[in-house]
């Protein structure tokens, strides 16, 4: 038996203002479509922009459903659209924000499980990082220089 250790590196910004000025409008149009969430039984809306390198910007927020299981999260509603808009075009970065309607959410609000799955379907289809940046509704920031970082171990094609 070895053990195995596993690493991952994320760089965290102070606030909004700290990250480069690309960044923050991708993260202002995050927080823009997170305040139109369709998210009436959780209080919880979650906003994603994504940036393509055709300098498009894809939006998605979290779609609830009467019946729970049949909703989805803003990062797949997002990235969906976007492969299914520009199946052809990479994908640079994703600005991710989330903020509840019962409290303040003032820590940075990581992609759920199932998400971070679709969003590395796509970075191994493309070969080429895509930098996530997520955060709450204020406060820190948080980049990932690649999904990878965030899913250790993530299940891919190539096994199939
Ligand atoms: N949600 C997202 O949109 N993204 C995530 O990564 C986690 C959770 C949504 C799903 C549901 O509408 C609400 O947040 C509460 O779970």
């Amino acid at each position: 038996m070895k053990e195995v250790k596993i690493e991952t590196r994320l760089e965290v910004y102070e606030d909004i203002s700290e990250l480069p000025v690309q960044v923050q409008s991708l993260m202002k149009k995050a927080v823009e479509v997170r305040e139109a969430a369709y998210a009436p039984y959780s209080k919880f809306n979650v906003g994603a922009a994504i940036l393509l390198e055709n300098d498009e910007i894809i939006v998605g927020s979290n779609q609830e459903n009467a019946s729970y299981p049949s909703g989805l999260c803003a990062e797949r509603t997002a990235i969906y659209y976007a492969n299914a808009k520009f199946p052809n075009v990479n994908m640079r970065m994703m600005a991710l924000t989330a903020s509840s309607r019962n409290k303040v959410t003032d820590k940075p609000i990581a992609p759920c499980g199932a998400c971070r799955q679709a969003i590395a379907e796509y970075e191994i289809k493309q070969q080429k990082p895509i930098e996530i940046y997520f955060m709450g509704a204020k406060g820190k920031v948080v980049k990932s220089g690649s999904l990878a970082n965030l899913l250790p171990l993530l299940f891919e094609n190539s096994v199939l």
